[in-house]
């Protein structure tokens, strides 16, 4: 985030201080989304008071961790980034919105609602690599340009692998597309390397956490009650935004308790337990398949 960035004239020549409201940045993966989305941030920050960032990437998160999406808005005056305003986060429970579609649009609804609750004027949302056609990029963009109306759309491409997105969006007043190259200052992450961040942001979250002892037969459990060890489960609070995430270490079917690996204190707040798709290998943070956790794994009864 303190990397020396290249800017592209063509972004100085952007008319920002003309732009307000939900700004959203599309792109394949290693298009440079989340640089060019922290340099618009900055660039809004001269003409808006209080300007918003959602990080929309569940994969390669950059303001939480990995499964996660988080919105934080800028105090007054602030200038660094990311400002240092109270985060909220959503959970999705993946690392990909593949096959979590509906977790991903809502949970970005409610950050860049949240956003304009604390009065931000302008919100950059930052995005997810997700465009192919083949994997339903253009039914998951198209989904949250319905719902987040978007003012401008920053559509950046290396050729024209988003005109599938793109097109209809052309031809449509519900936005504005603005075209920008992919820059050849881009540094590409291949699979491993996008497999090592996000264990070593896990790592990083849950560097002081502790055992917690969560009664889960007195919390909203979604969707059911079925835990076993490794998995990644977030604690929400009543309006469902994540509080802190966790991974389950034990459950007592009898007692209706489990025991959670988790930053958080306290259950101060807590209103439901939210279960991920997603199991974590606590001696490396690598992200495990359910059914890759062997035998041992035995899920709690479902509460009837
Ligand atoms: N304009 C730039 N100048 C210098 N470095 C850049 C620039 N744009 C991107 N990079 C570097 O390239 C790498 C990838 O950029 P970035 O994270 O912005 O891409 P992305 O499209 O968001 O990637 P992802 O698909 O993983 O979300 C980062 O290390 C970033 O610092
Ligand atoms: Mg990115």
């Amino acid at each position: 985030m303190t990397n020396q960035i290249e800017i592209p004239p063509a972004w100085e020549r952007l008319p920002l201080e003309n732009f307000s409201g939900v700004l959203m940045v599309i792109g394949a993966p290693d298009t440079g989304k989340s640089t060019f989305a922290r340099y618009l941030y900055t660039r809004l920050c001269a003409s808006h008071e209080r300007v918003a960032f959602v990080d929309g990437d569940v994969g390669q998160a950059s303001l939480g961790p990995p499964t996660t999406m988080t919105l934080v808005v800028r105090q007054c005056g602030e200038t660094e980034f990311p400002p240092g305003g109270t985060r909220f986060r959503v959970f999705v429970g993946s690392n990909s919105p593949r096959g979590h579609m509906l977790p991903t649009v809502i949970g970005l609804y409610k950050l860049v609602r949240r956003a304009c609750e604390l009065g931000a004027t302008a919100t950059v949302v930052d995005t997810t690599g997700l465009v192919s056609a083949e994997q339903g990029g253009h039914t998951l963009k198209h989904a949250k340009v319905d719902l987040l109306e978007p003012t401008a759309i920053f559509a950046i491409q290396r050729g024209c692998e988003l005109e599938h997105i793109l097109v209809p969006l052309r031809r449509s007043a519900r936005t504005r597309v603005i075209d920008l190259a992919a820059t050849p200052a881009v540094r590409p992450r291949d699979p491993t390397m996008r497999r090592a961040h996000r264990a070593a942001a896990f790592r990083q979250y849950f560097a002081d956490a502790a055992p917690l002892e969560v009664p889960w037969g007195r919390l909203a459990v979604f969707p059911a009650p079925v835990f076993s060890p490794g998995r990644l489960v977030a604690l929400e609070d009543a309006r469902g935004f994540a509080l802190a995430l966790g991974v389950v270490l034990e459950m007592d079917a009898i007692r209706r308790t489990l025991s959670l690996l988790t930053p958080a204190r306290s259950l101060e707040g807590v209103d439901a337990i939210r279960l991920g798709d997603l199991w974590l290998d606590l001696a490396t943070w690598e992200e495990r398949r359910r059914w890759d956790m062997g035998p041992a794994c035995e899920e709690t009864k479902r509460e009837t």
